[in-house]
């Protein structure tokens, strides 16, 4: 099972997405995948060092010609197990890194392309934190989103970018299913939520609430405790995402 989870920037897609991973990977084999160049999924899972995919793109773009006799792909496969990988205690961690220089990449993408779609054979659940759009997505570096949940706060720019998503899961012809999660929402703007996906259209999965213990583990730069109502709340979330891709 594939979960994107999207959204305009600064809305808790990392924050949901790193509880998501540590909630689920107590039952099920989870590769966390950081898709956001702005790269922070790490820092919420308590991962300090990686290397990130795009840089063994770089060095794979600009030594390739001299790889006459390597098995391109196996030299790949090789970098990205033995380097890119991070191998946490309880979940594995992919860093996407940032998007490729000048020049065409086509060839070392379709390589990579082929390396992750394997590699993702080893696990039960994929979550991908991404950047507001679904870029890895759309150019099939990952593929097959099973779920995509967009992620968005009480400002119309969240909703927009929440529309535009769909819209773009939509064009790409995902057969996806979209859920909405209202993060840091509270007071009169539960209302304006439930409304807007009223009439929008959205399956509304969860409001989430402020949560003082985010802001607390965030200050102090350590992952959010699993005690906390978010994490509660996203557990239960887990659950029925769990379920429903059971059924
Ligand atoms: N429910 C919440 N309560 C309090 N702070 C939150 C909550 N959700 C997110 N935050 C904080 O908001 C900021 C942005 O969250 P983050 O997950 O990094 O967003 P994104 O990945 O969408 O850019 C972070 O500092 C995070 O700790
Ligand atoms: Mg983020």
């Amino acid at each position: 099972m594939v979960i994107a989870v999207t959204g305009k920037g600064g809305t808790g897609k990392t924050l949901i997405a790193g509880l998501l991973v540590r909630l689920l990977a107590k039952k099920y084999r989870v590769l966390a995948v950081d898709a956001d160049p702005d790269a922070n999924l790490g820092e919420a899972l308590g991962v300090e060092s990686y290397k990130t995919l795009g840089e063994i793109r770089e060095i794979f773009q600009h030594s390739r010609d001299d790889m006459i006799s390597i098995n391109k792909e196996s030299w790949l496969e090789g970098k990205i197990y033995g380097e890119v990988i991070y191998e946490a205690e309880d979940f594995d961690l992919l860093v996407m890194g940032r998007p490729e220089g000048e020049g065409c990449y086509c060839f070392a993408n379709n390589l990579l392309r082929a390396v992750l779609r394997k590699l993702m054979r080893h696990y039960d659940v994929i979550i991908v934190d991404c950047e507001a759009g679904l870029e890895h997505i759309s150019r099939r570096t990952i593929d097959g989103a099973d779920i995509i949940l967009i992620v968005t706060d009480a400002s119309r720019k969240g909703l927009m970018t929440a529309k535009r998503i769909r819209e773009l899961a939509e064009e790409l012809n995902l057969r996806a299913r979209i859920y909405l999660i209202a993060n840091r929402v509270e007071g009169s703007a539960v209302q304006a939520i439930e409304e807007f996906a009223k009439i929008e259209g959205f399956s509304l999965l969860d409001i989430i609430p402020p949560d003082e213990e985010v802001t607390k583990a965030d200050i102090a730069g350590v992952p959010v405790p699993l005690s906390s109502e978010v994490a509660k709340k996203v557990e239960k979330l887990a659950e029925v995402l769990v379920c429903e891709a059971n059924s």
